[in-house]
């Protein structure tokens, strides 16, 4: 299989993510060669309870030009029936419309890990926590190997306001180095709405 052929899937992949607009653009921000590191875990079990609700995007890989997209957010609900987690990504464009995309979230053998999908047949993505008080702040990222050369990783701040305290997010980006997601492009999001 062609290497171009992997990069179109997985841009299908984010697509949904709204990353995927910028995915061929932004290939030097969010690919690096090589494995993607082995998620750390947190310091006390993962509470998937807690973490459900709404989270803002406070920062992001997201490229530049995506800019327009505003009022970024997050929210996750316990499908009872099926013991998923529904992902629900929205933003708001220049036009004042809405976007969203629903997706799927399934835990892992790894409980700060989550796999998502946002189409039946695109590849499931990491959904890694890296760190969350629950109700102030998360830091998260999806790391995604493709054939071992490779890996597409995009990262997010995440708070439970449409802002969140400067010390508060240095100290979730340093974390990033920590866990091996290093030279990373953040890019702020604006919460206007
Ligand atoms: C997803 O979230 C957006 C923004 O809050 C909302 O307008 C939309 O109705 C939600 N969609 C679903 C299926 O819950
Ligand atoms: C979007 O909403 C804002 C605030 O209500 C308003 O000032 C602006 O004119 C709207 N933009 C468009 C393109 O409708």
């Amino acid at each position: 299989m062609n290497q171009f052929f992997v990069l179109c899937v997985f841009a299908f992949a984010f697509a949904p993510t709204f990353e995927a607009r910028g995915l061929f653009q932004s290939l030097t921000g969010s690919v690096k060669p090589g494995k993607c590191p082995e998620p750390t875990r947190l310091p006390q079990p993962f509470e998937l309870k807690q973490f459900l609700g709404t989270w803002y995007e406070i920062k992001s890989t997201k490229p530049v030009f995506e800019k327009d997209l505003r009022c970024v957010q997050a929210n996750y609900q316990l499908d009872s029936a099926t013991g998923n987690v529904v992902v629900n990504n929205s933003g708001v464009y220049v036009s004042n419309n809405t976007i969203f995309t629903v997706g799927t979230a399934k835990t892992t053998k790894q409980d700060n890990v989550l796999s998502v999908k946002f189409l039946p047949y695109s590849p499931a993505a990491q959904y890694w926590v890296v760190d969350t008080d629950y109700k102030g702040y998360a830091l998260v990222v999806s790391c995604n190997n493709v054939f071992g050369l490779f890996n597409f990783r995009d990262v997010w701040v995440l708070s439970r306001n449409p802002t969140l305290e400067d010390a508060t997010v240095k100290n979730l980006v340093a974390k990033l180095d920590s866990v091996g997601i290093k030279d990373t492009q953040l890019f702020d999001t604006l919460q206007n709405c």
